[in-house]
């Protein structure tokens, strides 16, 4: 039984979740573990080195280009820890994969406002930062999902579905015949993920299990964010797509098995796991949300707010790796279109910080008003040039017109998906800048 109130507990130590005393530290990170606790025993995949978050941290749901979630462990977390004060509002400029903004308030007890132009990844930082009470994960699987199988089960598209399940993969046609499945079912306004994904990037089962999630998403605001939250985190883990929905495996001689892997994953046994992790967090104080541009944003924050800062550093959208994570978080999506089935440009949220001509500016503006309002700065980027046209050094210098600059750095890797000429490789090793700014 680990003592009341420690903290530096070991991923090894194998407590069970019931040991963890009520009000002790680590009792939010044992309950954010679940069964992640004993997955993780020996292993930390960081080298062993033992910080008192690496378990909840550990826990990896969905894959982001950009994600803080290894750096958190790697002197991020400590740099937030130290800059900002109980009391004091973390803004999660760019909050993307929600790592950061769950960190600082479920770990950190720090009141967060996130924001980001994606709403799936609002509906992730929401699902934990409107809550200041944990849920139990148990009334989900037992009501929610229970019904979303009912759901499913009383289509009448299941009865195909299940049986071009037991096909797959058994002869030259299935992957088309799957295809022309789908869009059969293309004026069935119940129907969203199949009618525009399925048989591409998600087998007809796994598209219309996803649509029967969202058919019967509870109606309570915190229950609701917590299963969508868990839909996204689902259909994240079964696309059929290497880490984004850029583009599908096609059925081609090399890529037909990773296809086949993908489409056997059940989305289900993936929403399951993501509400066990999801559903018991919660935060000391109630954060805040908001879908919008983070320069914006900036010019209404308070001088005693810590901004944290990490920009897009590629020059492709990120609207285009995520558009089918956005069509589950909104609900509706109109015509898509082409090999990545993408929604049309006016439907995608685009980003001057991946506008090689408009990046730099954006960047300068934010640090302005930042600086304007008063506020601390923690900012993260890729040392060297990034697509996007910007490096950390660029950043650096812009910083110190506004403010008194304190950096570190963290070995880190990055991913260049869609990246430039000269970088190719999906993942880069690469020094990542830490930079503190104060007025
Ligand atoms: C590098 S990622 C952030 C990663 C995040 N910190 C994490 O740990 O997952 C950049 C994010 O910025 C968002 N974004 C791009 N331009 C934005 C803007 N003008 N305002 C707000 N968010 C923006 C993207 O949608 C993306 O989620």
């Amino acid at each position: 039984m680990p003592p009341r109130g420690a903290r530096n507990w070991r991923c090894g130590d194998r407590w069970r979740v019931g040991d963890v005393t009520p009000g002790s530290g680590c009792n939010l990170v044992a309950r954010a573990c679940g069964e992640a606790i004993s997955a993780c025993e020996g292993d930390d995949g960081l080298g062993g080195r033992g910080t008192r978050w690496e378990c909840s941290l550990e826990v990896e749901l969905i894959k982001f280009m950009g994600s803080k979630r290894s750096l958190l462990l790697n002197g991020l977390g400590d740099v937030i820890e130290e800059e900002s004060r109980a009391g004091e509002r973390v803004v999660d400029l760019f909050c993307g994969s929600a790592a950061v903004s769950w960190f600082a308030a479920a770990e950190l007890g720090r009141e967060v406002l996130a924001c980001d132009l994606q709403q799936f990844a609002v509906v992730l930082a929401r699902a934990v930062l409107a809550r200041n009470r944990p849920l139990e994960s148990l009334i989900f699987e037992r009501g929610w999902l229970e019904e979303a199988r009912a759901w499913r089960r009383e289509h009448a598209a299941w009865a195909d579905a299940a049986q071009l399940e037991r096909r797959r993969g058994k002869d030259s046609a299935w992957h088309r015949r799957a295809q022309r499945l789908c869009q059969s079912w293309k004026e069935d306004d119940e129907l969203l993920v199949t009618s525009r994904y399925g048989g591409h990037y998600f087998s007809p089962m796994q598209a219309l299990s996803l649509d029967a999630m969202l058919a019967v998403l509870p109606e309570a605001p915190e229950a609701r964010d917590v299963c969508l939250a868990s839909a996204i985190v689902a259909a994240s883990r079964c696309a059929a797509a290497p880490g984004h929905t850029a583009q599908p495996f096609k059925a081609t001689e090399t890529a037909s098995k990773y296809l086949l892997e993908a489409w056997s994953r059940d989305a289900f046994q993936a929403a399951t796991v993501a509400l066990r992790r999801i559903a018991p967090l919660s935060v000391k104080r109630r954060g805040t949300t908001v879908v919008g541009d983070a320069n914006e944003i900036a010019g209404c924050l308070r001088a005693t707010d810590v901004a944290f800062v990490d920009p897009p550093y590629s020059a492709v959208q990120y609207s285009r790796f995520y558009h089918v994570l956005e069509t589950v978080a909104r609900g509706w999506c109109g015509e898509v279109r082409g090999t990545g089935r993408y929604p049309s440009r006016e439907e995608r949220p685009r980003s001057l910080y991946s506008q090689r001509t408009k990046s730099r500016a954006a960047i300068s503006e934010l640090l302005m008003r930042l600086s304007q309002r008063g506020c601390k700065v923690v900012l993260t980027f890729p040392l060297g040039e990034c697509s996007n046209g910007v490096s950390g050094e660029w950043i650096e210098d812009t910083a110190r017109e506004f403010f008194h600059v304190l950096r570190r750095t963290a070995k880190s890797s990055f991913s260049t998906l869609g990246g430039n000429a000269t970088i190719r490789a999906a993942r880069k090793e690469a020094r990542e800048m830490i930079l503190v700014l104060r007025a």
